[in-house]
C-alpha cells in the first residue's frame, strides 16, 4: 500500500486517492446548497471553497455531518474522501 500509482508519489499516505480536481469532483455535488449558503460563501467558487476548506472538511466528515445540517443527509464517504483528497493534492482546479 506504500506507493501509489495514482498519486506517483513515492511512500505515500497509506490511503492515497486517484487524482481529483475542483471542476471534476467537488463543484457539482456542493452546488446542490449554492442557495443555502450563499450569505456566507460561494460553494460553486473554486476561490472561496479552497479558502475555506479548512472549516469545511470538518463540518461535513463529522459523524452526524454539521453540513449540510439535518435533516439533510450528508454528503457520500465517497465524496468525503475527494475532498481530503482535494485538500490534500493542494487544491487542483
Ligand atoms: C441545506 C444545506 C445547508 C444549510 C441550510 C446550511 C446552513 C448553515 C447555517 C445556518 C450556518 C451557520 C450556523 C452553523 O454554523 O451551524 C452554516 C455554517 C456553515 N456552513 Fe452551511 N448550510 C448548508 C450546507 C452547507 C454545505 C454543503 C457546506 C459545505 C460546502 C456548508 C458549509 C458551512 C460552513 C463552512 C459554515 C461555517 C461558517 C463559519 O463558521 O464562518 N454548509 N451553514
Amino acid at each position: 500500500m506504500g506507493v501509489s500509482a495514482a498519486s506517483g508519489k513515492p511512500g505515500g499516505t497509506a490511503m492515497a486517492h486517484a487524482p481529483v480536481s475542483f471542476e471534476a469532483d467537488i463543484k457539482d455535488v456542493l452546488s446542490v446548497f449554492r442557495g443555502q449558503m450563499i450569505w456566507r460563501f460561494d460553494v460553486a467558487k473554486y476561490d472561496e471553497v479552497r479558502a475555506n476548506a479548512g472549516i469545511i472538511f470538518p463540518l461535513i466528515s463529522s459523524n452526524p455531518p454539521q453540513m449540510p445540517p439535518p435533516p439533510f443527509p450528508g454528503f457520500s464517504q465517497a465524496f468525503i474522501a475527494a475532498f481530503k483528497a482535494w485538500m490534500d493534492q493542494g487544491y487542483p482546479p
